[in-house]
């Protein structure tokens, strides 16, 4: 169905692999369209609770957009290229109404970090290596990068990577609250979808509501605190609510229908 993803879905979770591993499977145009409908198939998808993202071998999760492409692009081109990814990948992902998890198997530089950072949840295999090294190209990072590393990591920590354009490792990355966890590399897989087994334990339409609220508080304009009321007033309404109290109160597991 893809000539350069794989995808399958086992018990409600959808693990969509980059498959370039020669090209460490960098990010080119043919690549970002298919990312794109995997994402949109698997949010649409009934049977689909989490998405885990990942990449192909055992170097590389993405090692940045593909440089070869971009190579000859006018100002006006690099301008498109940027905004076309954003709307189509990168806030596309941030925005879903399904969780995403990032295993991170290998380097995740550029648009590999900046995928990684607009997935909601990263983990990382001890061999990990994260980077916007774009200035070392004479580019910024213009995927989202500028935006979502200063907030995971703070701005000091931020600008010293993205200006150094230098690789940290992902012990590193833990510590700055960059990814979530670090795991052996031939588990990080398994160990994102543990994770996603207990969210997938969860309401859907209460975890869609806590995307919306948390990724308002990003949204120039939109008062986060405002969502989260909304969104907790709607809860109310539905029957994952009913089905969530009932089950306390019954004491037994909620079986959750989803609406
Ligand atoms: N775009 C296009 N091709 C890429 C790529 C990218 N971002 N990253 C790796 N590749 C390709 C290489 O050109 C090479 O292809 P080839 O065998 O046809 O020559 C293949 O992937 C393997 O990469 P190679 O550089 O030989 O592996 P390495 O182990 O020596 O180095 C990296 C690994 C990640 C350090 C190195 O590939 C690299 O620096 N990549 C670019 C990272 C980057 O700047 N990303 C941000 C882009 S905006």
């Amino acid at each position: 169905m893809y000539e350069h993803l794989l995808t399958e879905t086992v018990a409600q979770i959808t693990t969509i692999t980059i498959n370039r591993p020669t090209k460490l499977n960098a990010l080119h145009a043919e690549t970002i369209v298919e990312l794109h409908e995997a994402f949109k198939m698997a949010d649409r998808d009934l049977n689909t609770k989490v998405i885990i993202i990942t990449g192909s071998g055992e170097k590389a999760f993405v090692a940045g957009a593909d440089i070869r492409e971009f190579s000859d692009f006018s100002i006006a081109e690099g301008k498109q290229l940027a905004a076309h990814g954003h709307r189509v990948l990168f806030d596309y992902v941030a925005n879903l109404s399904t969780p995403v998890i990032a295993a991170i198997n290998g380097f995740a530089l550029g648009g590999g970090l900046e995928l990684a950072m607009a997935a909601h949840i990263r983990v990382a295999s001890t061999t990990a290596k994260l980077g916007l090294p774009e200035v070392s190209l004479g580019l910024i990072p213009g995927y989202g990068g500028t935006q979502r590393l200063p907030q995971l990591v703070g701005k000091g920590r931020a600008l010293e990577l993205m200006m150094t354009a230098s690789m940290i490792d992902a012990e590193k990355a833990l510590q700055w609250g960059l990814v979530n966890h670090i795991i052996a590399p031939e588990t990080v897989v398994s160990f994102a979808t543990t994770l996603a087994k207990k969210i997938a334990k969860n309401s859907t339409v209460a975890i869609r509501a806590v995307l919306t609220a948390v990724n308002a508080g990003y949204q120039d304009g939109v008062n986060g605190f405002d969502t989260e009321i909304s969104e907790f007033g709607h809860c109310f309404g539905t029957e994952d609510f009913k089905e969530g109290t009932t089950a306390f109160l019954e004491k037994r597991k909620a079986d959750f229908p989803g609406c």
